[in-house]
């Protein structure tokens, strides 16, 4: 079986993606230091496919500790790279750290690439590069803008690096997922997104909200030049992200690339209001949502939603779950983490 390296395999997304690998076939081979995750999505993984992925809680800033794995579990095929730290109010309290993790745990992989001769890579990077874009839906081409937090300057240093190293080195293809916002759950609702501590984002908010957890939502201002005055964005269902980082490992391992390091929008091509969001929360679950509108949140983006063209044409994937049946299963997985507190 071929395997895959899969670095914050037990994340949010890294999880999905995990799940979604092993139902296509692939040999997942995780790495993750939960920092920011549970040792117990492997059980999640385990019920919805029947098997336990390999696991070894190492930390991508250790090069040696990745070599090890690297050595005994290979041959690797190609390496889906997840684990970096991803809050942006959090880098700009500690710039360092979030450049320190984010950009040696990359600088590792790709010296460790090319000293094992593994010659594919999936980069998690998101539609932050693109700040606030003059033109929507935003495609892979439109400028990429000065990055608004640490965070957000860690994805586009990262795609930098990744691009001269492909340059430099014709062994090294690579593929850039560019998210845009990932939410959901998986449709078992044995895994799913598992904020630690108050949570940073709209919908885990919102759960736990109606869960009763957050007493209420603040909603970031609805004074935004949006047709109804609140910020708009593409929210993409966790699976179907998950299912375009196994055709991008596909495409990478077949050699079906265009080019050495090539760019891809993961987004619906949907713009969605916060206000929206909240309407089709509470209709689709039953649920009445305690919100209240605040002022804005400081850089915060206004409005950004996908033109997905490129991934849908080139790449053969497109986003298949609509808004309400991905609320749902954000919903039915804080139903579950709820019953089992
Ligand atoms: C941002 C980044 C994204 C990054 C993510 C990580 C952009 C466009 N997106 O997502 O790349 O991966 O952070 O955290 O820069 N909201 C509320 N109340 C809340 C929480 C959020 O009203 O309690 C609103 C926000 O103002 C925003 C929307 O909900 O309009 C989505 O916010 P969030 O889920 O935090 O994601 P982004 O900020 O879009």
């Amino acid at each position: 079986m071929t395997k895959i390296l899969v670095t914050g395999g037990v994340g949010f997304i890294g999880s999905h993606t995990v799940v979604e690998l092993m139902q296509a076939g692939y040999e997942p081979i995780i790495i993750d230091n939960l920092s920011n995750s549970s040792i117990n999505v492997l059980d999640g993984i385990e019920k919805i496919t029947g098997k336990r992925p390999f696991f070894a809680q190492v930390d991508c800033r250790d090069k040696t500790a990745i070599d090890q794995v690297l050595k005994q579990q290979g041959p690797i095929k190609a390496i889906i790279h997840f684990a970096a730290s991803k809050a942006v109010g959090e880098s700009v309290e500690k710039p360092l750290l979030y450049y320190r993790n984010n950009l040696v745990s990359l600088l590792n992989l790709l010296e460790l690439m090319q000293e094992n001769s593994i010659q594919h890579l999936v980069f998690s990077s998101s539609c932050t590069v693109y700040g606030q874009p003059e033109v929507l839906p935003v495609t892979e081409s439109a400028p990429i803008q000065p990055a608004l937090s640490p965070y957000g300057n860690t994805k586009q240093i990262c795609e930098e690096i990744i691009t001269d190293t492909a340059y430099a080195d014709k062994n090294i293809h690579a593929i850039l997922l560019r998210y845009f916002n990932p939410i959901g759950a998986h449709p078992s609702a044995e895994i799913g997104e598992l904020p630690i501590g108050v949570p940073q984002n709209l919908i885990p908010y919102v759960t736990q909200t109606a869960a009763g957890i957050r007493e209420q939502l603040k909603v970031f201002g609805n004074d935004y030049n949006t047709p109804d005055g609140y910020c708009i964005r593409d929210y993409i269902n966790v699976t179907d992200l998950a299912k375009a980082h196994v055709v991008a490992v596909q495409r990478l391992t077949e050699e079906k690339q265009k080019q050495s390091v090539e760019v891809f929008n993961i987004g619906t091509g949907r713009g969605l209001s916060v206000l929206e969001i909240i309407n089709a929360f509470e209709k689709v679950t039953g649920q009445k949502l305690n919100y209240a509108v605040v002022g804005r949140r400081e850089g915060d983006i206004e409005q950004v939603w996908a033109d997905p063209t490129f991934a849908n044409t080139e790449l053969g994937w497109k986003a298949e779950k609509g808004i309400e049946e991905t609320l749902l299963s954000a919903w039915k997985w804080q139903e579950k983490l709820k019953s089992k507190v």
